[in-house]
C-alpha cells in the first residue's frame, strides 16, 4: 500500500517533470517584441495633485445594522483598527496647520533622499485566537442551537480562515504601494549610483518576506530579482531586529507590556454586554458572551480581508463598530503606544539607524536591537540610498512613532476604558492598518522668495498625512511639517540618549497599575518599582 502510493507519487512527478518540457520558459521561446522604458516617473514633484489611496477593491463595503441604504459611514475604512486597509489620510488629520500639505513636494523645494516605513498587508488571524476559538466553539455546538434572523448564517457557518500569512488582498495591497512608489518616487532611481542596486529591507516571517516581495514585483515589475538585494533579516526570540524589537525586549512579553489587553477587555464588557443580550436571543440555544460578541466582529474583520465579504458584520451597530476601533486604540494605546513603559525602548533601533542613514555615519554603539554584523556593513546596511525601504509590523511602527517623539499623537493623554473620549488624537486604523506607510522625505529648499541659502528639511507623512514636528526643540512651525534636517536629527541623538533599552526592555520592573499609572512618554513611569 505504502509502496504503491509511493509509485503513484514517483510516477505523477515524472509527469509533471514531462509535462515542463511542453511549457519552455520565456527565455527559451525568445521574441518578446520591443522592451524600451520610459522616463522615470516623479508624481509627487510633477503632479498637479497628490494621487489618493482611497479605495479597497476587491472587497465588498457592508452596512451596519442600523445603517439605511444611503449612509455614508463606512466601519471597514475607519472602524477595524490594525485591521483596518490603509487609506490616504486628509492633510489636517494631525494638525489643521496642514490644509495645505500633501505628499506633493513643497512649492521652492526639490527632493534628495525617501525613506519608507511600511507595515505588511492583510493577513490571517494569529494562531489560536479568538476567531479561531469562536470557531471552535460553533462546530462543538452545531446542532445543538438553531439561530433565526440575520444570525441564522451560523448554523452552517464553519471557521475557515488559514493563520498567519497575507491573504490575497494582502498582497495586493503590497503590490499596490510598490507601484505608487515608484510612480511617485521613481525619479530617485536615476540617483543611485551606476552598478549600484538598492537594498531594501524585511523580516523572515513569511508574511513579511512576501510583503516584501509584492512590493518589489510592483515597484520594479517582474522579474525584480536582478534590480535590487532583499535583506531578510531573522525575526526569532533572541535575534537582535529593529524591524522586529520584541524578539530581544523581555518587558515587551510579560506583565509590563500586557496591559492593553486588559484595557480592551475591560471596554469589550461594556460596549459588548447589549450586543451580547441581543445575539444570544437570536442565536436559539447558543450562549454568545460579550467577548464572544468581539470574536464575532474580528471575524467580520478577518473574513472581509480574506474572503471579500462576511455575515457577521451586518450584525453590528454603527457605534459598535465605533467602538470596535476604540478597542484596538486601548489595546495598542496601553501596550505599544505612549501608554506602555517599553515602547520608546523598542522603537529607538530604528530610529538609531535613520540616524546613521541621515548622517552617513555607521552606528557606534549596539545597545538596543540593531544588529552590528548587518548594520555595520555597508553592503547589507548602505548609508548612501536616495531610497530606502524597510517592512515591518503594526506594533513595531507604532514603537518607533513614539521613538520618534511624534506626540501631537498622544496629545489628549490617557484614554479611559469606560467611554470613547471626544476628539483623541490616537486612532489605530490612522497609525497602523494593513499597509500603512511612513514616509521621510528629506528635501533642499530655498526660501520662499528664492533668495536665501538652500536648506535641508526633513519631514513625516502618516499615510499622506504630514506629522507635526513642532514639539521638538527648534522646529519652527511650517505650513508643510518641515524641520531643519540637523535640528531634527540633533534632537533624535538627544533621544537616543535619553532612552535606555537595557533598562526599558531588560531591568526587572513592575508597575502596580500600569493604565492607572498614566504613562504619555512610552517609558517606565517613577511608579516602577525596581528588582
Ligand atoms: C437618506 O434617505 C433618507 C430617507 O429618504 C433621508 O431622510 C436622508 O436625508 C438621506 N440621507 C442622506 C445622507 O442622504
Ligand atoms: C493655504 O493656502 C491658502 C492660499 O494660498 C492660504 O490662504 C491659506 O492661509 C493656507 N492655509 C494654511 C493653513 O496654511
Ligand atoms: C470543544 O470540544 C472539545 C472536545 O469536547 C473540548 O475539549 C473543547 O474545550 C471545546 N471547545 C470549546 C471552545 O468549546
Ligand atoms: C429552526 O427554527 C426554524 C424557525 O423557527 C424552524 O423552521 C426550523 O425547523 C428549525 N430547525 C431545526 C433544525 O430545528
Ligand atoms: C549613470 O550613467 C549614466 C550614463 O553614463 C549617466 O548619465 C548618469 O548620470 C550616471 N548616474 C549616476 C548617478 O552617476
Ligand atoms: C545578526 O545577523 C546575522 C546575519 O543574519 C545573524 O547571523 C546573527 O545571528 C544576528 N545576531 C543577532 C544577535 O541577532
Ligand atoms: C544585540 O543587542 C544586544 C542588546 O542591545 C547587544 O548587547 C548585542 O551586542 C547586539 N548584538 C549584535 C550582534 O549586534
Ligand atoms: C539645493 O538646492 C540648491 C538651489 O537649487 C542647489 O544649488 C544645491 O546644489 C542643492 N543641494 C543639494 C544637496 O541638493
Ligand atoms: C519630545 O517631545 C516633548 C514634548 O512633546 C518635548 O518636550 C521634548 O523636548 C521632545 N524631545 C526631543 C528629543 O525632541
Ligand atoms: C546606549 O548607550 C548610550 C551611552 O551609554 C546611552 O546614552 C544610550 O541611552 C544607550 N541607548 C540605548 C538605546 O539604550
Ligand atoms: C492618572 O490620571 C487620573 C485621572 O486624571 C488621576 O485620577 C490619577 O491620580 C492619575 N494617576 C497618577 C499615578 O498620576
Ligand atoms: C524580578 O525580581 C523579583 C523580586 O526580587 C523576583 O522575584 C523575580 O524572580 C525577578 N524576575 C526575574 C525575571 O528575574
Amino acid at each position: 500500500m505504502a509502496a504503491l502510493s509511493l509509485l503513484a507519487l514517483a510516477s505523477l512527478a515524472l509527469a509533471q517533470t514531462s509535462l515542463d518540457s511542453f511549457f519552455p520558459p520565456a527565455s527559451l521561446v525568445g521574441f518578446p517584441g520591443p522592451t524600451p522604458t520610459g522616463n522615470e516617473p516623479y508624481e509627487v514633484a510633477t503632479g498637479p495633485a497628490a494621487p489618493a489611496q482611497t479605495g479597497y477593491f476587491p472587497l465588498v463595503r457592508f452596512r451596519p445594522s442600523d445603517q439605511p441604504a444611503n449612509g455614508t459611514y463606512d466601519p471597514f475604512a475607519v472602524s477595524f483598527g490594525n485591521l483596518s486597509p490603509a487609506l490616504s489620510l486628509p492633510p489636517t488629520t494631525f494638525s489643521p496647520a496642514f490644509a495645505n500639505s500633501s505628499a506633493l513636494i513643497p512649492p521652492q523645494c526639490s527632493l534628495s533622499q525617501v525613506h519608507l516605513l511600511h507595515r505588511h498587508g492583510a493577513r490571517y488571524p494569529t494562531s489560536g485566537s479568538a476567531p479561531a476559538s469562536f470557531g471552535v466553539k460553533v462546530a462543538n455546538s452545531t446542532g445543538t442551537f438553531n439561530a433565526t434572523g440575520p444570525l441564522a448564517f451560523l448554523n452552517t457557518w464553519q471557521y475557515g480562515l488559514g493563520a498567519e500569512i497575507l491573504t490575497p488582498f494582502g498582497r495586493e495591497q503590497l503590490f499596490d504601494l510598490g507601484v505608487s512608489f515608484r510612480v511617485k518616487y521613481g525619479h530617485l532611481l536615476d540617483t543611485f549610483g551606476n552598478g549600484t542596486l538598492p537594498v531594501f529591507r524585511t523580516t523572515s516571517e513569511d508574511r513579511m518576506l512576501k510583503s516584501a516581495l509584492n512590493f518589489a514585483a510592483g515597484f520594479f515589475g517582474i522579474p525584480y530579482e536582478d534590480q535590487y538585494h532583499q535583506s531578510i533579516i531573522i525575526e526569532a526570540v533572541g535575534f537582535n531586529n529593529t524591524l522586529a524589537p520584541y524578539e530581544t525586549c523581555t518587558n515587551g512579553n510579560n506583565a509590563n507590556g500586557a496591559a492593553g489587553t486588559t484595557a480592551a477587555n475591560a471596554w469589550v464588557s461594556v460596549y459588548l454586554a447589549a450586543a451580547a443580550e441581543r445575539l444570544t436571543a437570536l442565536s436559539g440555544g447558543l450562549p454568545i458572551t460579550a467577548a464572544d460578541a468581539y470574536a464575532m466582529q474580528q471575524l467580520c474583520a478577518y473574513e472581509i480581508n480574506s474572503l471579500g465579504y462576511s455575515d457577521f458584520c451586518p450584525l453590528f451597530t454603527q457605534d459598535e463598530f465605533r467602538a470596535f476601533e476604540y478597542s484596538f486604540d486601548l489595546s495598542f494605546w496601553y501596550s505599544n503606544f505612549f501608554g506602555a513603559p517599553i515602547t520608546a525602548a523598542q522603537g529607538i533601533g530604528y530610529v538609531q539607524e535613520l540616524v546613521a542613514r541621515l548622517t552617513q555615519t555607521p552606528i557606534a554603539t549596539h545597545n538596543s536591537t540593531t544588529n552590528s554584523t548587518l548594520d555595520n556593513s555597508a553592503v547589507t546596511f548602505p548609508l548612501t540610498q536616495p531610497i530606502y525601504v524597510d517592512a515591518s509590523h503594526d506594533t513595531v511602527i507604532s514603537a518607533i512613532l513614539v521613538a520618534l517623539n511624534f506626540t501631537s499623537l498622544a496629545a489628549t493623554g490617557p484614554l479611559p476604558t469606560t467611554h470613547i473620549p471626544p476628539n483623541r488624537a490616537f486612532i489605530v486604523s490612522q497609525v497602523a492598518p494593513f499597509g500603512t506607510q511612513l514616509v521621510g522625505q528629506v528635501l533642499n529648499c530655498t526660501s520662499p522668495s528664492g533668495t536665501g541659502p538652500a536648506q535641508s528639511y526633513i519631514r513625516w507623512l502618516l499615510n499622506d498625512a504630514s506629522v507635526p514636528l513642532t514639539n521638538v526643540p527648534g522646529c519652527a512651525p511650517d505650513p508643510y511639517g518641515r524641520c531643519p534636517t540637523d535640528t531634527w536629527v540633533s534632537a533624535m541623538k538627544t533621544r537616543i540618549q535619553q532612552v535606555s533599552f537595557a533598562r526599558d526592555c531588560l531591568a526587572n520592573y513592575t508597575i502596580p497599575d500600569i493604565i492607572g499609572a498614566n504613562i504619555t512618554d512610552g517609558r517606565p513611569p517613577a511608579t516602577a518599582v525596581f528588582h
